[in-house]
């Protein structure tokens, strides 16, 4: 017989003859001619309770039954003469799949977010590792229905790449060539003789392709891994993380932090709805006040301001920061969380900043200092969206890679654009991990993310 999730069983409304569940063992008591087991199978937080008799022909060997080994039982549904739990299985048969020593690093204690990284092969198989994943597996759907209900493309942009989107040189080489014997040319490395016969690197966002398709089919997004080698080891940086990108075509900076502020909101309000047996494990453990820091995003308006506003307010705030601020400068995580947490206690959109912080895209203003570009700035996390109205004029666009000291050649299809039924047109890209950090409440990045890429770190 084929097994029932144990998610669809604990939901059954009545009690159900003869099922079969399958999954691991995470406790077990013996009592005199009983046995209580609890079985989970990740397709929840909750556990199956399960209760093996003596009468059961191998029940000397459930008896020793140990944590995180696996069984599958079949029996009948029943309700639960104990506490803790509506439903439980009366055993007809069990079958143990497979013994676990007891040298299994997950026994019941709560383990450290820093020993499970150690083992993050074996992390979600705890309660809160497997809520962490379900929510991102939930999330992932919600991103695809909230995109889908406006009408959106999806794009799948590339993961090799020619250009550097950002401008920032934070790139990963993606090449063939022999480093013991490079091929080379006046005492150069000779990439034209590379695989793609020339430099290619991974993808820092897929955003210039999406702009492409956005002046293609209007409104459109990616939704992808993107690889960055910034030599930071903070708590929210990673080398690899997966951003959503929207573009819209006709579409100016005010209606993107509108499209910005909607999607945050869809987001949270789904995961309220859809994942709310896991998001209570977050609110219990990891942060008391998840709930309200949730609903307070979905119930406020977003605050916007200008970049030289969010500065005064910064200086006059009084407070010891570590990095000075002034104009010219970027923000830093403490100054944004000062803004979104202490000062406004919603989330906060910064918008035209600096040109010189800003890559070469983003649409200068009139006042020939700024650009049309906003960050979405959410409670303990700081930047959660980076966006911009994109720079639509031809010679603007042409000046700025210039002065950004790129060459106008490597960007000869990206200028084409510009001189082929141009439109004002804007995105964004949304840090999807920052997203998974904010709804659960998680401190660390490296922590919502199955196998995390840092700097010295690629186990597993
Ligand atoms: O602000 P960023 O660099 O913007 C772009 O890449 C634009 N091309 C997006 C666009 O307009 N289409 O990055 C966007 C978001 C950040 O706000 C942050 O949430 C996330 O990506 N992000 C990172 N997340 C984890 N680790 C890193 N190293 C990240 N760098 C950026
Ligand atoms: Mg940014």
């Amino acid at each position: 017989m084929h097994r029932i999730k144990i998610h669809n069983l604990l939901k059954s409304e009545t009690p159900r003859a003869n099922i079969v569940a399958k999954g691991w063992v995470r406790t077990k008591r013996n009592s005199s001619n009983f046995s209580f087991i609890e079985i989970n199978d990740g397709s929840c937080l909750e556990n199956l309770q399960i209760i093996a008799d003596e009468s059961l022909q191998n029940y000397e060997d459930i008896k020793k039954l140990t944590t995180g080994s696996a069984v599958a039982v079949s029996g009948n549904l029943i309700e639960s003469q104990g506490k803790g739990q509506k439903w439980e299985v009366a055993v007809k048969a069990m079958e143990i799949i497979s013994l676990a020593p007891d040298s299994y690093p997950l026994q019941k204690k709560r383990h450290t977010d820093e020993y499970l990284r150690t083992i993050a092969h074996l992390r979600p198989r705890t309660n809160k590792y497997g809520a962490i994943f379900r929510i991102r597996s939930e999330l992932s759907f919600a991103i695809h229905r909230f995109f889908r209900e406006k009408g959106f493309r999806y794009i799948h942009s590339p993961i090799i790449t020619g250009s550097d989107c950002e401008g920032a040189g934070e790139l990963f080489k993606v090449t063939t060539i022999d480093f013991e014997n490079p091929p080379k040319k006046d005492g150069k490395i000779d990439y034209s003789r590379d695989f793609f016969g020339t430099e290619a690197n991974l993808t820092v966002s897929g955003q210039l392709s999406a702009e492409m398709f956005a002046l293609a089919l209007g409104d459109v997004y990616t939704f992808g891994p993107t690889f960055r080698a910034e030599n930071s080891n903070t708590r929210r940086h990673v080398s690899e993380f997966w951003m959503v990108e929207p573009e819209m075509a006709f579409c100016d900076l005010y209606e993107d932090v509108d499209i910005a502020e909607e999607m945050i909101k869809y987001l949270t309000t789904y995961v309220l709805e859809e994942c709310s047996d896991d998001l209570k494990l977050f609110t219990r453990f990891v942060d008391k006040n998840l709930q309200s820091t949730l609903e307070n995003i979905v119930q406020s308006e977003f605050k916007r301001i200008p970049y030289e506003e969010a500065v005064e307010i910064l200086i006059k705030s009084g407070k010891n920061f570590n990095f000075d601020i002034s104009f010219g400068k970027d923000l830093q995580t403490e100054h944004e969380r000062y803004l979104t947490e202490e000062f406004f206690k919603k989330p906060v959109v910064v918008y035209n900043y600096p040109k010189n912080i800003k890559p070469f895209y983003m649409r200068l203003n009139d006042d020939n200092k700024t650009v049309a570009a906003m960050d979405v700035l959410v409670p303990r996390i700081g930047e959660l969206i980076g966006g911009s109205q994109r720079e639509e004029r031809l010679s603007e666009l042409e000046s700025r890679l210039n002065e950004t000291g790129l060459s106008k050649d490597n960007y000869w299809w990206y200028l084409d654009s510009r001189r082929f039924g141009t439109v004002p047109h804007s995105g964004f890209g949304l840090g999807f991990e920052r997203l998974i950090m904010l709804v659960t409440g998680t401190n660390n990045i490296r922590d919502v993310i199955p196998f995390p890429r840092t700097p010295n770190s690629i186990e597993f």
